[in-house]
Formats: C-alpha cells, sequence, structure tokens
C-alpha cells in the first residue's frame, strides 16, 4: 500500500469519537505543495473545530494526541491555524525501496479479493465504413489506458469495442454503391472505394442539407443533387430495407463488413490496442424487439405519437426506443447492450468512454437501466471534451474534414523522425543509430506523444491539438519521458553497470541528499498515483505523477553524481535509485499504452 491510504487509516482510527463523519475529513489528508510543510498535510483542524466549536489549533492537538503514526512518521507538527503536517520517515522510506528493488510490481500490492471489481470497458466503438476520426483516438487511447491500470491493481477490466456496425452509414453506402459504384476501384481497395462512396454520398447530402446555397455554385454537385432528390430519404430506406432483413443489403453488408472491420484492426495494431470483445451494434439486433416489448408489457415505455418512449423521471425528454415508422434507436441498442452485459459478465460497473456531446443520452440510458432494475451496476459515463485546432474550433483538416487517423499517426511518426535524426546528428561522439533504428524507434516516439497528448489533459476539458507541444523534448510529454528513462539507462550502459547484479547485491540506499529524498518520496507515490487514476478515471493522474518524477531524478541526476559518486556504497545507492527511477517510469508508461525505447 502506499503512504497515503495507510495515513487515511491512522487518521481514520485518530477521529473516530471526535468527528461525526470522519470519511469527509479524511479527503484533507493529502499530499504537501510545499517540501517545507512535511510531505503530507492534513487539514481538517479548522472545518472539525467549526463543527465542535473549538479552537482548531486545539483541535489539531487533540488529533495528533489520539494519531499513531510513529511507525512512519516523525512527531507530526501543528503549523499556522491548525495545519498538520507530516514527515516520513528515512528508515521507513528506505525499507519500502529496498523491497520494491527485488519486486516486479515495483511495492504496488495487489488488490485483496474483497475490493476487486469486475469492470466492462466500452471505448473506441467508431463507425465503421466511416473514417475514424480524432475523437475516437481519444476514446480509444483513455479506455486502453484504464483497462490497463484496473487489471495492474487486481480488478478484472473486460474491453468490448461498441462499433457502430448497423447504422445510417451503411444506408450512405448501400446507396452509393447501388448509383456510383466503380467495380474495378472496389476490386483493388475495396475500403478506400468504400469511404469514396461514404464521402460522395455525404457531400450530397450536405448540399441539398445546406440552409444558404453555398457562395459559388459547384456545378457538379448541383447536377448530382438534381439527379439524386430526397437522398436523405433514400438513405433512410436503405437502412431500413437492411435492418428489416432485405437479402441483398444484407449480402452487401456481410461483405463490406470484414473490409471495414480490417482497417480499423490495422489503427489498432499501430496503436497497440487490443480488445476482449467487439460486439457490434449488429450483435444486439435480434434483442431490440423483444425488449421494446419487454418495455410496454412491464409498463415502462408507452406509446407517444405513434412512437415507444421510457418517460424519466427528473428528464425533461422522454427515451425514444422505436420510432413511429417501426426503426429502432442507438439508446435501444444501448440498453440490451446493458441487458447482455448484466446477464454475461454480471459486472460491478460499465465504463463508457465517449465524448461529452453524448452525455444527455448516457442520463437517460443510466435512468433507463435503472428502471429495468440494474441499479446496483455503477454505470458511468467517462466523457472527455473536443479536440481542437489552433483556430479553437474542432480539429479539421484544410478540405473541412475531420481529420483521418492515419493521416494523423503518420504525421506524428514524420515529425518524430526528424526530431530523433538530429538529436541523434547531434551527439557528442557521433551518431549511433542506424537508419532502420531511427526509424523504428520513431514509430514509437510518435505514436508516443500522440496518446500522451490526450492523456496527460484533464479528459473533461478541450485541447488544443499541437504537433510541436506533444513533441517537444521538454514538459509534460511522453517524448520527455522516453528521453529522461533513455538517459537512465545509458548511464547504465556508459558506467558498464551489470543491472542484474546491481539488484541482487543488496546494497543499502542512503538518503543525505535533499535531491535523494526528494525522488525517493516520488518513487513511493506510484501507487498512490495509480489509485488516484482509477478513482475518478482519470489517466492525467498518472501522467502528472510520471512528470513529477522525472523532474524530481533530473534535479538529482543534477545535484548528486551518480558514476562519479563519493563512495562505491553511495554509487551503489544512487544508481539503485536510477534503476528504481526508470523502472517506474518504464511500468507507468506501459500503463498508459506506451512503449520506452533504449536508445533516442
Ligand atoms: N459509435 C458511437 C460514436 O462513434 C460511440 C459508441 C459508444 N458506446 C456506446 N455504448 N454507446 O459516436
Amino acid at each position: 500500500m502506499s503512504i497515503l491510504p495507510i495515513l487515511k487509516e491512522r487518521f481514520r482510527a485518530a477521529l473516530a469519537g471526535l468527528a461525526a463523519d470522519p470519511a469527509e475529513l479524511l479527503d484533507l489528508v493529502r499530499r504537501s505543495q510545499e517540501p517545507k510543510f512535511g510531505d503530507y498535510q492534513a487539514n481538517m483542524a479548522m472545518s472539525l473545530g467549526k463543527q465542535l466549536r473549538r479552537p482548531p489549533r486545539e483541535v489539531a492537538a487533540e488529533i495528533v494526541a489520539r494519531l499513531n503514526v510513529a511507525d512512519l512518521c516523525q512527531p507530526p507538527e501543528i503549523a499556522g491555524p491548525g495545519f498538520i503536517n507530516l514527515r516520513v520517515k528515512d528508515s521507513w522510506l528506505i525499507e519500502r525501496l529496498s523491497a520494491s528493488v527485488g519486486d516486479p510490481r515495483l511495492g504496488v500490492a495487489t488488490l485483496p479479493s474483497s475490493q476487486r471489481r469486475r469492470y466492462v470497458v466500452d471505448f473506441s466503438a467508431p463507425n465503421v465504413a466511416k473514417p475514424m476520426h480524432v475523437g475516437h483516438i481519444r476514446s480509444t487511447v483513455i479506455g486502453d489506458a484504464l483497462c490497463r491500470v484496473l487489471r495492474f491493481l487486481g480488478h478484472e477490466a473486460i474491453s468490448d469495442n461498441h462499433i457502430g456496425d448497423w447504422g445510417t452509414q451503411f444506408g450512405m453506402i448501400l446507396y452509393g454503391w447501388r448509383h456510383f459504384r466503380d467495380e474495378e476501384a472496389y476490386r483493388r481497395n475495396p475500403v478506400e472505394e468504400l469511404a469514396r462512396l461514404y464521402r460522395l454520398v455525404r457531400r450530397i447530402m450536405d448540399f441539398q442539407n445546406a440552409k444558404e446555397p453555398p457562395a459559388a455554385v459547384d456545378a457538379e454537385w448541383s447536377r448530382l443533387s438534381a439527379e439524386h432528390p430526397h437522398l436523405h430519404t433514400a438513405v433512410l430506406a436503405e437502412t431500413a430495407k437492411l435492418h428489416a432483413g432485405d437479402p441483398e443489403c444484407r449480402r452487401l453488408w456481410s461483405e463490406f463488413l470484414p473490409f471495414c472491420n480490417d482497417e480499423i484492426e490495422r489503427m489498432y495494431r499501430r496503436l497497440g490496442v487490443t480488445f476482449d470483445y467487439t460486439l457490434g451494434e449488429s450483435f444486439y439486433e435480434d434483442r431490440l424487439a423483444p425488449l421494446v416489448d419487454e418495455l410496454i408489457r412491464r409498463g415502462l415505455a408507452r406509446e407517444s405519437d405513434g412512437a415507444i418512449c421510457i418517460f424519466l423521471e427528473g428528464q425533461k425528454t422522454p427515451m425514444l426506443v422505436r420510432k413511429k415508422d417501426g426503426a429502432f434507436l442507438y439508446g435501444t441498442t444501448d440498453l440490451a447492450t446493458i441487458r447482455y452485459r448484466m446477464e454475461t459478465w454480471n459486472p460491478d460497473a460499465i465504463l463508457y468512454v465517449v465524448d461529452h456531446r453524448q452525455s444527455l443520452h448516457f442520463q437517460q440510458l443510466f435512468a433507463a437501466a435503472a428502471l429495468l432494475d440494474y441499479d446496483r451496476v455503477e454505470l458511468r459515463h467517462v466523457s472527455f471534451g473536443t479536440v481542437l485546432g489552433d483556430d479553437g474550433r474542432p480539429f479539421k483538416t484544410r478540405s473541412g474534414d475531420t481529420v483521418g487517423l492515419e493521416g494523423l499517426l503518420d504525421e506524428a511518426v514524420r515529425r518524430a523522425m526528424e526530431i530523433v535524426s538530429a538529436n541523434d546528428d547531434a551527439k557528442p561522439d557521433g551518431p549511433e543509430l542506424s537508419t532502420d533504428q531511427r526509424r523504428q524507434i520513431a514509430e514509437t516516439v510518435g505514436i508516443a506523444a500522440l496518446k500522451y497528448a490526450d492523456l496527460s489533459q484533464n479528459r473533461t476539458s478541450d485541447y488544443v491539438f499541437s504537433y510541436d507541444k506533444m513533441l517537444a523534448m521538454n514538459g509534460n510529454t511522453a517524448t520527455y519521458l522516453q528521453y529522461a528513462y533513455a538517459r537512465v539507462r545509458s548511464i547504465f550502459s556508459r558506467g558498464g553497470v551489470d543491472v542484474e547484479a546491481l539488484r541482487r547485491g543488496g546494497a543499502a540506499i542512503r538518503l543525505d541528499a535533499p535531491a535523494e529524498r526528494a525522488l525517493a518520496i516520488e518513487l513511493i507515490r506510484f501507487a498512490e498515483a495509480l489509485e488516484m487514476t482509477v478513482a475518478d478515471y482519470r489517466p492525467n493522474q498518472l501522467t502528472a505523477y510520471l512528470f513529477d518524477l522525472a523532474n524530481r531524478y533530473s534535479t538529482f541526476f543534477e545535484q548528486c553524481h551518480v558514476l562519479r559518486a563519493e563512495t562505491e556504497e553511495l554509487r551503489q545507492s544512487r544508481l539503485l535509485l536510477c534503476d528504481l527511477t526508470a523502472r517506474t517510469i518504464r511500468q507507468g508508461l506501459e500503463l498508459l499504452g506506451i512503449q520506452v525505447v533504449e536508445k533516442m
């Protein structure tokens, strides 16, 4: 266990009998922002003093008198109006660090079985046959990181890619196929041809929907538009035929789908993301009608204007589950999906990593699920903000399309290649990497930069996409952390250190210099950072931790000689700190789905 939960436990005991609601006060046990206030601080004496109508300093003194932390902290100090400052004992830190040296889990305990939960994590979920966009990266990267961290802590995380393989986009492609297909192009590259058909139909529809005629009326589009009037209705009709089981539509759909799936699969391989299940919307197709019938039978849904709706308490608009024309909706499928997941896995929680624009949908969905008696499972919309361009608007390419994922990855890798090459060329003893090595490193560094840029943002805020920022060698970036890792590793190769032997050697860790101690405290906080990451499903807690760790390491490296340490004992101790730092960075990045490189 990390320090914070231990401290909270001790405070809980100290507050028993003193505070009516200790749980709330325990949130006020926190890490200190400044070393002069110790390593951790407890700031509950002020609010407790108010409750008890007693001077806060007096309350603080009473808490301290009841507090039993002698095994891990120096005697607590009371400061200012009643802050309790705690400084962890060096001996405790040393003991923990020494145990981590030989521990593959770096001192992070696996949860006891009573605290393990089963999660279903619903993430990525692109609408296939439609080009994936930058928002899907965000979901993919955050969802994957959450699964990894949950599993590392000992939870079970079932990843399920709820791909959109049954929606209107297929109606568009079916229409496009009937009217615009180029058989030759389809044989050469099916996905490209399907994407072309999708874009073509999309553009005609957009042209027809435009409120004002475009400034310069494009002859080509007005001709197409005139030749295909009421395109929107026609597309919906194709979709309805598919859903109604029209054999030709079904045949085409099952022919197209594998091509679309291959395409996204390729993207996942490049991103290093896998799923336990890919149960798309089509999987639930034959469960929709019976579900709606049941809702009606149980009086949970009723007719309104020919449509079937669930009227939810506290919600302004009802949730539509069947349209007047008999079509089912996105939400109907999601409701059937909850039922399936509960019946199949009976999870403790289902997380939906989906952008914030769908928050109303999830509010309604969760309320409807509660009506179906799924009220003990934690249903959680892990929502995230929009990726913006320089202009502060949703990120688009110059042509106005949302940016395709593949192009995004390629560009990040291309720029990473420039950085890796410049870096290598500038090495004092001349370049050490072959072109092939550079290329491999650039792929790792480029993809890492992209992922980390998503993960390091507070997920609920929008953020501005910038290649320069995400690949910066300084700052809170993957590149900086990968570089920090590679630098630590280079100490071992330069010093001819046998790392395995070092770990087995059992040398004593010493924390005499302030920078050594500061690094040690940070190393010990790894478990705490992971717990904070899953507490509110925020990977930026982990990136912030790794960034702090790399900074502490950097100060340590400036202030303390490692290979040229004053004594052999000190050299061994510092090498152990280096090794723990490298391993923590590598493990931390791995939990974010990011790889390290040995050389950069
Ligand atoms: N396919 C949807 C989209 O691209 C996201 C699906 C999210 N998951 C869910 N169970 N609704 O917008």
